[in-house]
């Protein structure tokens, strides 16, 4: 998911507010002292496990690891505006990776973003959430890290330009919005909300991707859950102003970050489906927190939401098939069998009138499910839809996106559809690159 990592973008304008001296005061922060690596067996087996379950929740593999490595080495390339920032090796390997980090230094990078040699880490990494995790839950993700299988892998230097290469800069931002304990409690809402606002808030980060950030990266605290963006996707939004044709409910949350889809919403894609992938091995009683405090941040429903049989219902007053008969048609041709088929899921699709994608504010998760297609979960009963990139041009991807909006999405067109599949198409075959880069990791370092 590296367009998490475009979080980098507001940097830029960390250039103006550092020029406080204050930021200055701050930008110096100690070293702290290397260890020899601890012994792997010196670290409690069950601890370790809680740790394993953390760093799932926390996305660790899916940022630390190039893709379908799985070994926390880093090196993950991400492109930015700027350049590109890569990830780090956080396996025990003491030159290379976290090895020989004290705890001390690990805790202080999680609550601050600040590396173990003193530098400020840019906020790709998600420590403005992080810094809201227990020190019990640190002590098992360190337990966790240093009992993984030492990788030795430099990551390349990040090729950002100046200023963003100056790291004491970020110390400005801190002063501005690195603020822990932003965890809400309370008592009346039960264990389960709190439980649930804990790793929503914490450790599994949500707000990262599903909430949109000001000019300077910074996540926007009076729209917390209002839609971000990630990659060339939209990340909806989840508060009262969610776009999805039916009301979550924490049921169906909890169905679908456990299953990956859910028959009144569909299936999560894209950076969602890694999300959904980490959680697969969670312990039921946190997927299950996490939807509670999810369906309570949700709210009221908006006026327009409908139960699931007013959603499907056919409306007098959608004559797009008349309006756009080319769209029309390759609905008919391509598409409906599935989405009107009548098979449940997770075999058939979705009726399009439930979707988000195409009630949602842009058409990038439309595209991007309709050229790419939806591949299934290892180890699930899910859904699978063929993409279409090579048998529909682009005057057809756009009729046929104009042609869903109006007769299931029953709202005004999208604007610039067609600029939006050009850059859908580029996303993807530049991600089909990347996905054929060698997991190797001796390769990694390579172009
Ligand atoms: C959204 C992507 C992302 C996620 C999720 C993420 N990280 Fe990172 N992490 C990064 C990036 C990028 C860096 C490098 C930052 C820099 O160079 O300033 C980093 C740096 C670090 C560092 C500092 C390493 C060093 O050598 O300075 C540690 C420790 C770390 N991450 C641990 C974790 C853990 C533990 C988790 C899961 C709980 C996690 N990260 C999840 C992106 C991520
Ligand atoms: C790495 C970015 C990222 C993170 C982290 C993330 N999401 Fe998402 N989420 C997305 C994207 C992108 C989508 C849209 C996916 C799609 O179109 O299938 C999405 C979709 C969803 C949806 C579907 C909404 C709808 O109306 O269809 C829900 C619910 C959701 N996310 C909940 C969560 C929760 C809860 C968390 C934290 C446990 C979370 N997400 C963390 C990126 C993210
Ligand atoms: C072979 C069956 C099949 C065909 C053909 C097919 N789809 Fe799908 N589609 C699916 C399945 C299965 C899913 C995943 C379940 C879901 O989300 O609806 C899906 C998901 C989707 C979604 C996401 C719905 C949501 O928000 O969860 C959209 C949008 C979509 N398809 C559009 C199309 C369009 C447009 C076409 C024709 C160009 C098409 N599909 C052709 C089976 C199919």
């Amino acid at each position: 998911m590296p367009g998490q990592l475009r979080i980098i973008t507001g940097i830029a304008a960390i250039a103006l507010v550092a020029g406080a001296a204050a930021a200055f005061a701050v930008a110096w922060r100690p070293q702290i002292a290397a260890m020899a690596p601890p012994r792997p067996d010196t670290f409690d087996p069950d601890i370790v496990k809680r740790g394993r379950d953390l760093a799932a929740i926390g996305n660790c593999n899916t940022c630390h690891t190039v893709h379908g490595d799985g070994n926390y080495a880093g090196g993950l390339p991400v492109p930015t505006p700027f350049g590109t920032i890569f990830s780090s090796n956080i396996t025990p390997d003491a030159e290379t990776g976290i090895g020989s980090w004290p705890e001390e230094a690990f805790v202080r990078a999680m609550r601050s973003g600040v590396g173990r040699d003193g530098r400020h880490l840019y906020p790709t990494f998600p420590y403005d959430h992080f810094t809201n995790v227990s020190d019990a839950d640190d002590r098992a993700l360190y337990a966790f890290l240093m009992t993984r299988q030492p990788v030795h892998a430099s990551p390349r230097a990040n090729q950002l330009t100046f200023p963003l290469n100056y790291r004491p800069l970020i110390a400005g931002w801190k002063l501005l919005y690195l603020r822990s304990g932003d965890v809400p409690s309370d008592a009346a809402k039960g264990a389960e909300w709190n439980r649930g606002a804990y790793l929503v808030e914490g450790l599994a980060h949500c707000g990262a991707c599903h909430t949109p950030r000001n000019a300077l990266g910074a996540e926007r605290v009076n729209a917390q859950f209002a839609g971000g963006d990630v990659d060339n996707w939209h990340a909806y939004a989840l508060n009262d102003t969610s776009r999805a044709p039916v009301r979550w409910t924490a049921d169906a949350l909890y169905a679908y970050l456990r299953h990956g889809w859910q028959a009144d919403h569909g299936t999560a894609r894209g950076p969602m489906a890694e999300v959904v992938g980490n959680l697969a091995t969670v312990a039921d009683s946190d997927v299950r927190a996490i939807a509670v405090y999810m369906a309570d941040v949700s709210g009221a429903p908006a006026p327009d939401r409908k139960s699931p049989t007013d959603a499907v219902a056919p409306s007098a007053a959608a004559d797009a098939t008349q309006a756009n008969a080319t769209g029309a048609a390759i609905y008919a041709a391509a598409c409906a069998s599935c989405h009107e088929g009548g098979r449940a899921l997770p075999y058939g699709g979705v009726n399009l009138a439930l979707s988000t994608a195409i009630a949602g504010p842009d058409p990038r998760n439309l595209l991007n499910i309709v050229l790419s297609g939806v591949g299934a979960v290892p180890g699930e009963r899910s859904p699978i839809m063929p993409g279409f990139a090579a048998s529909v041009d682009d005057a057809q991807m756009v009729a046929l996106a104009n042609y869903l909006r109006s007769k299931f999405g029953k709202r005004q067109l999208w604007k610039d559809v067609d600029k939006a599949v050009r850059d859908a198409r580029a996303v993807q075959a530049a991600s089909l690159a990347a996905g054929d880069a060698p997991a190797d990791s001796s390769q990694r370092g390579k172009p």
